[in-house]
This record gives structure tokens, sequence and C-alpha cells, in this order.
């Protein structure tokens, strides 16, 4: 059976956490592929809400193996934590996997993080501080340690020997920053191997072996395609590569690309991003906070998960939406957060840009320059009604069913899912895309 990827379509935090939550049912491998602790997913269902950055959201399905695929970094005193918390609120985590080549957060990925921060001044890039960059530019430095090395003593002491010396070289001469104690960092991290040897295995064969059984897998990605080293606002990105190209999900849990036959892109019926970089249909009006702030007092606005820093709101942009979506080879649309905007008498949806005065109807050449260009506008009447309830398309009302049909055509693929409030069950699904009944 092939394997289906669920992508953000723009700059993460479109809800893919409450999507993979909703789909899961239907897979029984659910693998995370990308990214590390930077990543913030929520998923409200009938155990609660919860905040997840490296444990899949497929975990509140009893019979799904969740693996953490060779794709991601992974800091290990995170991932104990989070699988306590899970634990302790009555979730089996006896389903987690960890792949044994995924690349471990160090102290020292922590610390570069914020001291490059520093030394970038007004360029800085707003990253979510949990050292992901670092550990990714490692890994390609060929300067990285990986889980089976802090499972096996020998193999973590032999990596310590040479790179803690190396990195506090670079830490003290460089940025001016405090050295590492080796016998500390040593005793730390055999801990967590001790702690996360059950877990550890080679996840590709599992992946693998699933595919053989013809079972169904799904791939969760992190982040949003905008923030993509390659293909995002570069140099305002993440350090890996969140889209459902071959570089991204397939290397990330060791598949190949004839096995992806389904990509899911969520998108947010609005626009948000945390972090610095261009944003063409950002507000700075009422209308930003009113977008920022709904659902606040139930944990949901629009709040990272991760840093809790206030997320940067606008409206709709279909022009990046086409472009994401063209990019991952997006097949299904997941539309999120539609009750949101019921609170406007009117919404805007980004049809184009204007730039030097001059009409353009695609993106710019370099996406940097989108910061330069003017948004041009189509306004759509609102709803101004809760549809918050609302479990079946035919129920909408016409001006809701509208702007949906809209988006649909702005992105060029049929929406699937409307996503209509944080729970599990608040979603209209329009087409069968998993096996779901509708
Ligand atoms: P992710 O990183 O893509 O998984 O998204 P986040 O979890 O960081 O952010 C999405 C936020 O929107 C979370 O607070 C979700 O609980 C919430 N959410 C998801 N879908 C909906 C929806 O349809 N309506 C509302 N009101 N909230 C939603
Ligand atoms: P999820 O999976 C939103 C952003 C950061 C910053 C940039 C680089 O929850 O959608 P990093 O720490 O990765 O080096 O920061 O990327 N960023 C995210 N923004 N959602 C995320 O993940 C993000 N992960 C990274 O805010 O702008
Ligand atoms: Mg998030």
């Amino acid at each position: 059976m092939p394997a289906t990827v669920i992508i953000g379509g723009q700059w993460g935090d479109e809800g893919k956490g409450r999507v993979v939550d909703f789909f899961a049912r239907s897979c029984s491998v659910i693998a995370r592929y990308s990214a590390g602790s930077n990543a913030g997913h929520t998923i409200v269902n009938e155990l609660g809400k919860f905040g997840l950055h490296l444990v899949p959201a497929g975990i509140f399905h009893a019979d799904t193996t969740c693996i953490i695929g060779n794709g991601v970094v992974v800091n290990p005193q995170t991932l104990i934590e989070e699988i306590e918390m899970l634990s302790s609120r009555g979730v089996d985590t006896s389903r987690v996997r960890l792949s044994d080549r995924a690349h471990v957060v160090m102290p020292w990925h922590l610390a570069i993080d914020k001291l490059d921060e520093q030394l970038r001044g007004e360029r800085a890039i707003g990253t979510t501080g949990t050292g992901t960059g670092p550990a990714f530019t490692d890994k390609a430095a060929r300067l990285g340690i990986r889980t089976i090395d802090i499972v096996k003593p020998e193999a973590l002491e032999e990596k310590l020997s040479f790179i803690l010396p190396y990195k506090n070289r670079v830490i003290t001469e460089l940025y001016g920053g405090e050295p590492f104690d080796y016998d500390e960092v040593r005793a730390d991290y055999l801990e967590y191997g001790r702690q996360l040897r059950p877990y550890v295995t080679d996840t590709a064969a599992l992946v693998q072996d699933a595919q053989d059984r013809g079972e169904q897998i799904l791939l969760e990605g992190a982040q949003g395609t905008l923030l993509d080293l390659d293909s995002g606002t570069y140099p305002y990105v993440t350090s890996s590569l969140p889209t459902s190209m071959a570089a991204g999900a397939c290397l990330g849990v060791g598949v190949g690309p004839t096995a992806i036959d389904r990509v899911v892109g969520v998108y947010k019926a609005y626009q948000t991003r945390v972090g610095d970089g261009p944003f063409p249909t950002e507000l700075f009006d009422d209308d930003a906070r009113l977008l920022r702030d709904h659902g606040v007092d139930q944990g949901t606005g629009e709040y990272g998960t991760t840093t809790g820093r206030p997320r940067r709101c606008g409206w709709f942009d279909g022009v990046l939406a086409g472009y994401t979506a063209r990019l991952n080879g997006v097949t299904s649309v997941a539309l999120t957060r539609l009750d949101v905007l019921a609170q406007f008498e009117r919404v805007k949806v980004c049809v184009g840009y204007e730039l030097d005065g001059k009409r353009l109807e695609s993106l710019p050449p370099a996406l940097l320059e989108a910061s330069a260009v003017r948004p041009v506008y189509e306004e759509l009447p609102g709803w101004q009604q809760d549809v918050s309830h609302i479990r079946r398309l035919v129920d909408l009302p016409p001006e809701a069913r509208r702007f949906v049909r809209r988006i649909e055509e702005l992105i060029g693929v049929q929406v699937d899912m409307i996503s209509v409030g944080p729970e599990r069950e608040q979603a209209i699904v329009t087409r069968d895309i998993f096996g779901v009944p509708l």
C-alpha cells in the first residue's frame, strides 16, 4: 500500500497535528520525517489537549506504530519528557520507535542557536531556539552524534572525545561563549541513551516491512513549505526539508519516491507566520488581532505551540498556496480554522501581486522580493455565523461554501477536509481519502 504525506502548505502551524490525529485511525504506521522539537503540533481529542514536538500525532490511536524517522533531529530530554507526559495521561507509548540514525541535539546546539541569532543582529531569523538548526548544520558538517551513539558508551565516548573539544573551541573562540564539560555531557547523554534504548531501532526497515505487508503509512510533515530550506523564503527558513519531495519525506523515513501516492496539503483559511521574513498579506490592524485572539481562552489562539510567541497574521495568500501545492504535488487539501473567519463581515483572499506598479500573476522570481510586493485582494462576503458544529458541506452557509470553492480554485486542488474547530470530530470530510467513512 502506498504512503500518504501530510505537509504544511504555508509557514507552519496550519493544523498538521490536528489533521494527522483525525486521519491516523485509518493507518498503521505514522512517521515524522523531518525537523526536530522546533515543531509544535497541537491535538485536542477525548483525552484532552496535547502539544507534541517529536512524537507523531498518531500516538492517540491504539495499534499504530509511531516512528521518529532518521530525518528528524532529536533532543533526547524533550523526547523523554514528552513520552513521560503522554504515559502519565494514559497514552500507550510503547508504540514509539526512534530511528537509530536520527541525529541528537547536543547542549552546544542550543547554545549556538542563541549565540548565532545574537551574532546575526538585525538579520536574526527568529528561530525557535531549540538547537534544531545547528543540529542539522552539524549533520551536514559530519560533526553529528546519532541515537545509535548515545545507547553505546564506547561510541559516545569516541564521538565526544573529538566533537566536544572541537565545539568548545568554536564556542569560546568565535562566539566568546562558555565551554562544555566532557564528564557532564557524557553522563547526561548516557543516561538519556539508557532511557531511550527500548525505542531505538532501524525504523526504515519497519516502514519498508509495513509497506510490503500492504499497510497504510502516514508521513507526518513538520513546518511548512515556505520554511523549506530549498523552496521557502530563504534565508528566513528552517534548516530542514518540510516538503513532500524525495529529499524531505522519502529520505526522512527511508522509502523511495514511488512509495508516495497521496500528498495532503494542510492550509489555514488565512495566513500566519512566526519569526522573521517576508509576509505579503500580513495585517497590522484590528483584523490581525481578531485572527490572533480567536480561541485564545481555550488555548487555540495564534500563539506558538513551541515558543508561545504571538503569530503574525494575514489574509489567505492564493499565489503562495498555488506555488506550494504544485511544488509538493498536493493531491488533497485539508483546510483548517474556517470557523475563525466567521467573525468577519467580508473576508479577503490575495489573488495576485503588484510590484513597481505592475501586476504579477505568479510568484516573483526571488521569493524574498515578496516583502516588496503589494497584494491584490478579492473580497468575498463573510458568513458571520458559527460553523464549528457543522459536519456536512451542504450545511455550511452559502458564503462559506463560496469561500472554500475560491480557495480550491486558487490552490488548484480539491478541498477534501474542512476543519471547523480544534477538536478531532470538528471536521467536514468531503472526499474519502483514507477510507474514513463520510
Ligand atoms: P501544526 O504545527 O501544523 O500542527 O499546527 P499548531 O498545532 O501549531 O497550530 C494550529 C492551532 O490551531 C492549534 O492550536 C490547533 O488546536 C488549532 N486548530 C486546528 N484546527 C483548527 C480549526 O479548524 N479551528 C480552530 N479554531 N482551531 C484549530
Ligand atoms: P510546526 O511543525 C512555525 C520557524 C521559526 C523561524 C524559522 C527558523 O509547528 O508547523 P528554526 O528554529 O527552525 O531554526 O527557526 O522557522 N519555524 C516554525 N514556524 N511552525 C513550525 O513548526 C516551525 N518550525 C520552525 O519560527 O522563523
Ligand atoms: Mg505548530
